[in-house]
């Protein structure tokens, strides 16, 4: 069957660079390595030393990623008790997702979608003939998952249920209770679940993550691109407890991945074996820029924007007569704004404001009065 087109990739991808108010991206300001060893607070000359002896040889024994890494990706689960040999590295996230979508699901299966989320996890099932059911976040309910219509949505047949957590457009994050009774639904039912957890950190506080309830058919996804603000290393990884899962991803990612990068896996390393440090730079970014943006929806007459966002994005809802495609389009046309239009969630007439590229407030500001003036070529 055909792969539908990636919206939101195969728009953000060739606009990003010519944006001169960038609201398309969903990462926090990129690091720069110098700005990672300043962070971390690790010694740069080192590391260099290092890398200037080191073989370029594929994997150094375990191509599911060297022990360093996967030891550090293990401890981002400190409530979990997360073993290295539950960690696969894999080629981003968008990798993680592909491999457990793949590596999972057979003829005769269901997949239940939180929705609107990343496309991966909807599209790719369908591109297989996989049966995929939508559950639908709703803007009445703040985006928060209805368990009700969930515990509906799943059968006998449901093979994974997925979703984003904190969610990709809108923010929106289950906590402890949500993801408890998620858990519940999905063991009733045996179903695997596939949480993308490529936004978890922005709170001050422990964020829960889906391996952290003792279900091991809990699956959690994330990479370096969001919170670590390090996308172009390409370095995501799943964990899970469960051995038939592992020994099909494992396979799967022989077929597409072999192994990662070596030296991307050295710096992801460094950036997880401190990610409280890392994490904190991305919130120092993300707070105050969330703060602008909400209190900048409140004067604008003809936006609305429901939800907690707790990842990088929020979606905001818009009364214009213009389709969000068209919208995007022209934004960036007239005005050189990037926006993500909501048509690559199936949310219409709506667009996806992502705050995090901004270091700078003033810049963030600026931008925010260029799109005031182009909302109101609309009216
Ligand atoms: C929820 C979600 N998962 C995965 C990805 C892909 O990330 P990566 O750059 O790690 O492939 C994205 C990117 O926007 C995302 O929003």
């Amino acid at each position: 069957m055909i792969l539908a087109d990636f919206l939101v990739e195969q728009w953000l991808n060739p606009m990003d660079s010519k944006a001169e108010h960038n609201f398309g991206t969903s990462c926090v300001k990129a690091l720069t390595m110098d700005e990672l060893f300043r962070v971390t607070e690790q010694d740069e000359n080192a590391f260099l030393k290092d890398l200037s002896t080191m073989s370029l040889h594929y994997h150094h024994g375990d191509s599911t990623g060297s022990p360093r890494v996967k030891k550090a990706v293990a401890g981002l689960y400190p409530k979990a008790d997360v073993d290295p040999k539950h960690v696969m590295m894999v080629h981003g996230g968008t990798g993680a997702n592909d491999i457990v979508i793949m590596g999972l699901l057979e003829k005769g299966d269901n997949i239940v979608v939180i929705k609107p989320t990343y496309q991966q996890h909807y599209d790719i099932p369908k591109s297989m003939g996989i049966e995929t059911r939508i559950v639908q976040l709703k803007e009445e309910e703040e985006y928060l998952l209805n368990m009700k219509e969930l515990s509906k949505a799943v059968d006998g047949n449901t093979k994974l249920i997925a979703l984003s957590n904190p969610n990709n457009p809108t923010g929106a994050t289950l906590y402890e209770d949500g993801l408890q009774e998620l858990v519940e639904i999905a063991r009733s039912v045996d179903a695997y679940i596939l949480c993308d957890e490529i936004y978890r950190g922005m709170d001050e506080t422990y964020m829960p993550s889906i391996l952290d309830f003792g279900y091991d058919k809990a699956i959690s996804v994330s990479s370096l691109s969001k919170m670590f603000s390090m996308a172009g290393t390409r370095i995501g990884w799943i964990v899970t407890k469960d051995e038939y899962a592992y020994k099909n991803f494992e396979n799967r990612r022989s077929y597409n991945t072999i192994c990662c990068g070596i030296i991307d896996e050295i710096v992801g390393a460094i950036a997880m074996e401190n990610y409280k440090k890392v994490w904190a730079r991305a919130r120092s970014i993300l707070a105050p820029n969330k703060q602008m943006v909400y209190d900048w929806v409140k004067t604008q007459p003809h936006l609305s924007l429901h939800g907690d966002a707790k990842g990088t994005t929020c979606l905001i809802r818009y009364d214009y007569d213009i389709t969000s495609t068209d919208m995007a389009v022209d934004a960036m046309e007239k005005a050189r704004i990037l926006l993500c239009h909501g048509a690559c969630f199936d949310e219409e007439p709506a667009f996806r404001l992502g705050y995090g590229g901004f270091t700078d407030r003033n810049q963030l500001q600026e931008s925010l009065d260029a799109l005031s003036d182009y909302l109101k070529t609309l009216e």
